[in-house]
């Protein structure tokens, strides 16, 4: 994809449903019973395979494309059938790990496999807590996918602290301990989002029986445009119907604290989750020190939060995201190697990065890492910087943003 400098960014935009949210709408309206019917669902190549997955599990979808909205024939809890193939999970971490933790407590056998990128990420994060659970749980090494899944005699609950921020493997816990016996307790020293827990409330209120779920703008795809509109002159932008949960909006913080004019208003509940109209408009930004605090509520904004630092006055630090070296790729190296080709002054550290915002940015050709976050940082810095840049293989925004460079 080529990409020219922009002078402004104006308009309104709705951006696609909330990816975690879209996985948990899915997994829940699987696990209960009758119909469970999704707007603003997320249709992207990473909610397709969780989608494939329940398929290959007996639960049947209607999928309207055009207007964002599926329909799931739940079967209730016990409901799910033994897989005929392997479930492929593709590029999704999500998937697998939340999937593992529904998976322990079924009565059949399954083998959850990945893509590459995914078959190099650390599952051992959830082979431990379940398998402490009773869980009958395999991995190659027993850490790297693909992952066999049998059925145990018994799950137990757990006391758990999890040794990672990590909303993923709280998740697998989550949904292991709806088939096991006694309680769990489930411990993080750092917020990590909490989709799961709301979510698992909403469809508990009425007994695992089908609803009707909403699914917010997804704030991490607002991301993208918040930064675009803050760091090119001239900008004002309006984002419809975004998810703000707190847990969420680290990124909203961070870039408000560095001088960022934006505003949430509108602000109403749909089926647990806060969604608003997010404001914003161009302002000069400086830049700061984000710690370990923070890292879990902005941990997938970091590649374009350094973007903004690139354009902020003075020197952004960001510790404590060492997390970011297990994502789609190696974040911290992939947005450092990639924003150098641009002219940024970036330093990547083992569990964060320096960027000191002075320098004028130069057009480059950019390579993506096989990340969609990657590819959409690298986009927006490319709309701000005079001349034209080029994204190589910029398809992988399909994981989770598929009508991005129409938007742009
Ligand atoms: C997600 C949790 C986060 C996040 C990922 C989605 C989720 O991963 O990076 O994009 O939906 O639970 P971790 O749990 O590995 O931090």
């Amino acid at each position: 994809m080529k990409i020219k400098g922009i002078k402004k960014v104006t308009g309104e935009i709705s951006v696609p449903g909330d990816k975690s949210i879209s996985h948990r709408a899915i997994i829940f309206g699987s696990i209960s019973k009758g119909e469970t019917i999704v707007n603003n669902i997320l249709l992207s190549e990473d909610t397709l395979n969780t989608i494939q997955c329940f398929m290959e599990m007996g639960i049947e979808f209607d999928i309207d494309e055009k207007n964002n909205r599926v329909k799931i024939m739940g079967k209730g809890l016990g409901g799910l059938r033994e897989p005929k193939k392997p479930l492929d999970c593709g590029n999704s971490g999500t998937t697998m790990r939340l999937l593992s933790g529904l998976l322990v407590g079924q009565k059949f056998k399954s083998l959850l496999i990945g893509d590459d990128s995914l078959s190099n990420r650390p599952m051992d994060r959830i082979i431990v807590p379940l398998a402490k659970m009773g869980g009958n749980i395999k991995g190659v090494q027993n850490k790297y996918p693909p992952l066999e899944i049998g059925p145990s005699e018994q799950l137990n609950g757990i006391i758990y602290e999890l040794p990672v921020a990590s909303a993923q493997v709280k998740s697998a816990i989550l949904l292991a301990s709806i088939y096991s016996k006694g309680e769990s307790v489930i411990i993080e020293k750092k917020t990590t989002r909490d989709h799961t827990e709301r979510m698992l409330d909403f469809f508990r209120e009425k007994e695992f029986h089908g609803r009707r779920v909403y699914v917010p703008g997804d704030v991490s795809s607002a991301a993208y445009f918040i930064v675009a509109a803050s760091i090119i002159k001239d900008s004002r932008i309006v984002l419809k119907d975004v998810g703000v949960n707190q847990t969420r909006t680290g990124i909203i913080d961070v870039l408000k604290e560095m001088g960022a004019n934006i505003e949430i208003k509108n602000v109403r509940m749909v089926n647990n989750e806060p969604m608003g109209d997010i404001y914003v408009s161009y302002a000069p930004l400086k830049g700061i020190r984000v710690d370990e605090s923070l890292t879990g509520r902005l941990i997938d904004e970091i590649p374009i939060l350094a973007v903004a630092a690139a354009f902020a006055e003075g020197t952004t630090t960001i510790r404590g995201a060492e997390e970011l070296k297990f994502k789609e790729s190696n974040r911290i190296e992939s947005i450092a190697k990639e924003l150098r080709k641009m002219s940024v002054d970036i330093v990547p550290l083992p569990d964060g990065l320096i960027i000191k915002g002075e320098n004028k940015l130069t057009p480059a050709r950019v390579n993506t890492h096989k990340d969609h976050r990657i590819a959409m940082a690298l986009s927006i810095a490319a709309m701000a910087i005079e001349g034209e840049s080029e994204i190589l293989d910029s398809h992988w925004v399909n994981i989770s943003y598929p009508n991005f460079y129409d938007i742009i």
